[in-house]
């Protein structure tokens, strides 16, 4: 999610901390803030907004301490605002916690804490945390101590860095599902959840697994496995640049974020449907799609949903069409918002209106949601910035938790969206006639889609292969049918917006009625046509292609020997349930887009002519 600084050693932290969030910033946030140990007290700082914000804060506090924790937030739960900014204290402001993630279970602890008198000052999930490690500490010798103790209470993801009063010369971090290493310098050591914050101090490194826990001082660290004792940890040294840390390695953060996507999709599900097939709760927990009794009642009586947005988030719209209709019954429209808000749409109260954003600030979306609610239906948004103005203005929806988006190009927040409006569909489907059993397969099966797309991803190489081999082209039609009809017009998306080659995404039974005409060895198709329910169907279009020297590039499921005889080219992707196959054929399609755009040498991140997020009409 967002960026942890810490520090321990003979330098003043301030400085060091500030310097740290400044190299943080280009992952996006929205609020930041530090806590440093002053004369063995907790001094802490926080500020919504901009790292400058937090400065102006500071300048005027001259703070000595040698040991502090800093963090950018990117909110997941609580709006941003000084009060959710981290650190966060205990009851006594003597213990100070940053945290990346999301502690799934906070509800149940929050209320816990709040029985045994815990005072709570935030709105965060984030804030248990610190009230629990005072608690332990309370019992034990040292913080160390007491964060491995307070860690196995917690479900979810965590990347955590805290001081303590009591503990004056200490940092104690440990991780689990969010990254943190820290920097070995001369008696002093720097903690980050990103290399690129602390390369230019150091570049020995040790890297921290999950399930690990260790204690910082000028002296040395120790590092523990939870329930397993004492781990030897060698520090490696990191090769990066800092611009190449701040993107992981990769060369671009679109590449970056197309291989994020197993760990994207996860955070869409995580705690989402666990309860669902191990416990056979009644459906997936959408905390948010249904806040209140009197919303949970108005979705339960909804008779049509018109779902609005743009671009890629239109696209991921049409797929949650298919799926919505199919599988919980409910009519749906998909319409671009900026069409949208000029019709004279026939909206009563049984009418949901769905706002699909990842920026959440989209002005045609926005203004859309806002001509729905005029016209009395309940507004619904899939966003992925928490706090948003969509976010704020829908009625209930779900946050995708994909953490930020930097890459002009949409990619791990469309196969996001795609995962949500799955839950949604089980949601909805679960309350009219979908059957435990039915939901339950889908549950599972989208447990999977993670594991499934790092298989795909691993066919990057021949992937990069072929666009070597194509990228010559400057027209193309993307065909596919059903679920992967919308997936025909993300992937022309990517490709236009990227590479500036014009393609078409086309209806697969369309192409008959005109498309065709455009056809010849200089124009080549790319077919979806996974082994589903109209396979047979858009095999024939192949046929038709080919019958017309056309070039055939076919994303197909592995083990169809059928269509490699018919296509000039085949990239294979794993089998999965059809109303799932978007979510692993869309993920060629983001590669090959990204090797052409490279192969051209543009600016894959910023693309020409594009902003990252739309606010004007
Ligand atoms: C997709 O790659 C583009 N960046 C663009 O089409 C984008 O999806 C569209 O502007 C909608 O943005 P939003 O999801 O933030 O509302
Ligand atoms: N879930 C925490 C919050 O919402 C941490 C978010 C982050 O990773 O920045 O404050």
């Amino acid at each position: 999610m967002c960026g942890i600084i810490g520090y321990v050693g003979k330098q003043k932290a301030k400085p060091i901390l500030m310097e740290g969030l400044k190299r943080l910033e280009y992952r996006g946030y929205d609020s930041a803030g530090l806590a440093v140990l002053d004369k063995a007290k907790v001094k802490s700082v926080r500020a919504v907004g901009m790292v400058v914000e937090l400065e102006k804060k500071i300048a005027k506090l001259d703070l000595k301490g040698q040991v502090g924790v800093a963090h950018t937030r990117w909110a997941t739960h609580g709006k941003p605002s000084v009060a959710n900014s981290h650190p966060h204290t205990d009851c006594k402001n003597k213990i100070a916690v940053v945290h990346n993630g999301i502690i799934e279970n906070y509800l149940e602890l929050k209320k816990r804490l709040s029985r045994r008198g815990h005072k709570f000052k935030s709105e965060t999930d984030t804030e248990v945390i610190v009230h629990l490690i005072e608690e332990e500490r309370r019992k034990v010798n040292d913080l160390f101590e007491a964060v491995q103790r307070v860690l196995p209470k917690l479900v979810g993801a965590y990347g955590i860095a805290v001081i303590s009063e009591a503990d004056p010369d200490m940092i104690v971090i440990a991780k689990k599902g969010s990254p943190l290493l820290f920097g070995v310098g001369d008696d002093e050591y720097i903690v980050s959840s990103d290399a690129a914050a602390i390369i230019s101090y150091t570049k020995q490194v040790v890297y921290l697994n999950d399930g690990e826990v260790a204690k910082i001082t000028p002296k040395g660290y120790q590092v523990v496995e939870i329930g397993q004792g004492e781990v030897e940890k060698e520090s490696v040294k990191i090769s990066w640049t800092q611009e190449s840390a701040q993107k992981s390695g990769f060369k671009h953060y679109m590449l970056k974020e197309i291989h994020e996507q197993p760990q994207a999709i996860e955070s869409a599900i995580r705690g989402r449907v666990d309860k669902f097939i191990k416990e056979g709760s009644q459906t997936p927990i959408l905390g948010g799609l249904a806040p209140t009794k009197e919303i949970r009642d108005r979705l339960a009586k909804i008779k049509r949903i018109i779902i609005v947005s743009c671009g890629t988030s239109y696209y991921s719209g049409l797929v949650g069409e298919y799926m919505i209709e199919e599988y919980a019954g409910i009519p749906v429209e998909v319409e671009t918002a900026s069409e949208f808000r000029y019709r004279r749409p026939v909206i009563d109260e049984n009418t949901a209106i769905l706002a699909i954003s990842q920026s959440g600030e989209t002005a045609d979306t926005l203004e859309a949601i806002r001509e729905g609610k005029l016209k009395g239906a309940l507004s619904l948004g899939v966003v992925n910035v928490v706090g948003s103005t969509i976010a704020r203005e829908t009625d209930a929806g779900v946050y995708n938790h994909a953490g930020p988006e930097i890459g002009v190009a949409s990619t791990k927040a469309f196969t996001s969206q795609i995962s949500i409006l799955t839950l949604i569909t089980l949601s909805l489907g679960r309350q009219r006639q979908m059957s435990f059993v039915m939901g339950k397969r889908i549950a599972e099966e989208l447990k999977r889609i993670p594991g499934l797309v790092k298989k795909t991803l691993k066919k990057e190489a021949e992937i990069k292969k072929i666009a070597k081999k194509y990228g010559k082209y400057d027209n193309w039609l993307y065909l596919g049918r059903k679920y992967n009809f919308p997936i025909a017009m993300e992937g022309a998306l990517k490709l236009k917006e990227i590479s500036y080659a014009h393609a078409e995404g086309y209806a697969a039974g369309e192409m008959k009625h005109g498309p065709i005409a455009m056809i010849d060895s200089n124009f080549p198709s790319l077919f979806i046509i996974p082994s589903d329910s109209v396979y047979e169907k858009v095999v024939s279009g192949v046929e038709e292609i080919k019958a017309r020297g056309g070039k055939v590039l076919a994303i197909a499921t592995e083990g169809n020997k059928e269509i490699a005889k018919l296509a000039d080219d085949v990239i294979y992707i794993p089998k999965t349930l059809e109303m799932l196959t978007p979510l692993l054929s869309v993920v060629p399609l983001q590669l090959l887009a990204y090797h052409i755009g490279v192969s051209r040498g543009y600016d894959v991140d910023k693309p020409r002519n594009l902003a990252k997020s739309v606010t004007v009409e």
